[in-house]
């Protein structure tokens, strides 16, 4: 079995300098995307830094949740259909997962395609992937498994030129959701670019529907969305000498139906004066923070953003109430 993980940057020899880098290069990103983002006149954080290690394991909880639908009916879906969609991917077919975390969701999928090529599952945690790896190539031990390290939202962490035979991307979770139709529209075409003419994408993506049903998933009884969402606040207060209040804030999600998503924000109780990294920054009572977006699709605007992406839609798989698909597009 193979459990070389890779990066696509050359590494220098010395690979411990290579990671105090890294990390300094982490920490140095983090406090310029903050303070820029709290010093815009809509403050906003960039949705990315919810998941941090406590903010990962907070989202497993949320995807347990009954009030969030989403995992489960993706879930659904793809149990119900997975032999009509491993026919429709093909054989000999190489997945590609940008993303891929724990590859929970690719290990079913694969187990149920015919003779599938490869599997490079592509994410930033070298620990998370190395752990899935090796729990992959137990129940596929036929299966050559290559973990590439890197940033799926940059085209380059992935070189599909390499691969001979057909690709499919496997991109599911509605992580589309998170990005604006024009960063949705600029990711999907970086995959495009790792893809030849009837090579595929296999994208979930949540739908548009009754606004509390959307606002429930967001806004659970539980208070774990809450807590997900403050615990940016808590990051910050950690990792940059914050002093944010967590008391002092509050998670509010809505859904925006002409902008067809919900947002999640933390709004200020009272006018007050917060400090991060020895800068100060003054919130008026009821000013937000703006943490996140989760965009839900209809079939039009989702066939139209494959479209510009380079995509045609092929088929779609939906749950009986239809509140999430699953898309087979290719590469025209
Ligand atoms: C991981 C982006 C799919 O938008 O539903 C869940 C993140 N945020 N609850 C989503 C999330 C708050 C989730 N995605």
């Amino acid at each position: 079995m193979n459990i070389a993980l890779k990066t696509h940057q050359n590494s220098p020899e010395n690979t411990v300098t290579r990671a105090l880098e890294d990390q300094c290069d982490e920490v140095h990103e983090f406090s310029k995307d903050v303070l820029t983002g709290l010093s815009a006149p809509q403050k906003t954080l960039p949705c990315k830094y919810l998941y941090d290690e406590t903010g990962s394991k907070i989202f497993e909880q949320i995807c347990e949740l009954d009030d969030y639908y989403l995992t489960r009916t993706e879930a659904d879906i793809f149990a119900t259909n997975l032999p009509d969609i491993a026919k429709t991917l093909g054989a000999n077919v190489t997945l590609v997962e940008p993303g891929a975390g724990n590859c929970e969701k690719a290990q079913p999928l694969l187990c149920a395609m015919t003779s599938p090529a490869a599997y490079f599952p592509i994410d930033i945690s070298p620990e998370i992937l190395l752990a899935a790896q090796i729990r992959l190539q137990a129940s596929l031990p036929e299966l050559p498994v290559h973990s590439i390290v890197g940033d799926f939202t940059d085209p380059t962490s992935w070189d599909g030129s390499a691969v001979d035979g057909r690709q499919v991307v496997f991109f599911p979770g509605s992580t589309v959701g998170n990005f604006t139709e024009k960063d949705a529209e600029r990711l999907l075409k970086g995959f495009a670019s790792w893809l030849k003419p009837g090579d595929g994408l296999l994208l979930g993506a949540d739908l548009v529907k009754d606004s509390v049903v959307l606002e429930r998933a967001y806004h659970d009884n539980e208070h774990v969305t809450e807590a997900f969402n403050k615990n940016l606040l808590q990051r910050i207060n950690r990792e940059l000498n914050g002093n944010f209040e967590l008391e002092s804030f509050a998670h509010r999600a809505f859904y925006h139906p002409l902008r067809q998503r919900v947002e999640m924000h933390l709004v200020s109780l009272k006018a007050q004066q917060v400090r991060v990294a020895g800068i100060e920054f003054q919130f008026a009572e009821g000013e937000t923070i703006h943490t996140e977006n989760s965009h839900k699709y209809t079939d039009e605007s989702l066939t139209a953003l494959l479209n510009r992406a380079g995509f045609v839609s092929c088929r779609h798989w939906t749950d009986n109430n239809n509140h999430f698909a699953i898309y087979y597009a290719e590469i025209s």
